[in-house]
């Protein structure tokens, strides 16, 4: 499933009211929805989500943020997915972030930075399993 990847609308953007305008950038990317859900997670499910981040000196605040309120959870299907969507995203601090993307227009700061992109085909699969099961996944 090389064509897909994952994404959340994290706590800052859902808090901020963009979701309808994320989703939208999105779609204008050429991206379809194979997945998608407002759902919150707990503590539990926010480390072991970022468990690979667990030795940054970020990963406490991170866990903190991540189930700190509702996020939208979505699987997304476009040839070269994963690329494409941090394409349309932008670097994870907004500061550098590319004019016209997602992250630039959106997020509040490197740590509450509006959506979250799998960072490869592998890990897109991981994701989209921790948050869907198969009867969610069209
Ligand atoms: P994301 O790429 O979705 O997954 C890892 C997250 O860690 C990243 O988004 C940021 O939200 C967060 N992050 C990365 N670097 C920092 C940092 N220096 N300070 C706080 N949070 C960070």
């Amino acid at each position: 499933m090389s064509n897909i990847t994952f994404t959340m609308i994290k706590p800052d953007a859902v808090a901020d009211g963009h979701i309808g305008a994320i989703l939208g950038k999105i779609a204008e990317g050429g991206f379809k929805i194979k997945a998608l859900k407002l759902t919150q997670l707990t503590v539990a499910d926010a480390k072991k989500f970022y468990e690979v981040h667990a030795e940054r000196p970020f990963y406490g605040e991170l866990v903190e943020f991540m189930s700190s309120g509702p996020i939208v959870a979505a699987v997304l299907e476009k040839d070269n997915a994963v690329e494409d969507f941090r394409t349309l995203i932008g670097a994870t601090n907004p500061a550098e972030a590319a004019e016209g993307t997602i992250r630039k227009m959106f997020a509040r700061s490197i740590g509450e930075n509006a959506v979250h992109g799998s960072d490869s085909d592998e890990n897109a699969l991981i994701e989209a399993q921790f948050h869907f099961s198969g009867r969610e996944i069209f």
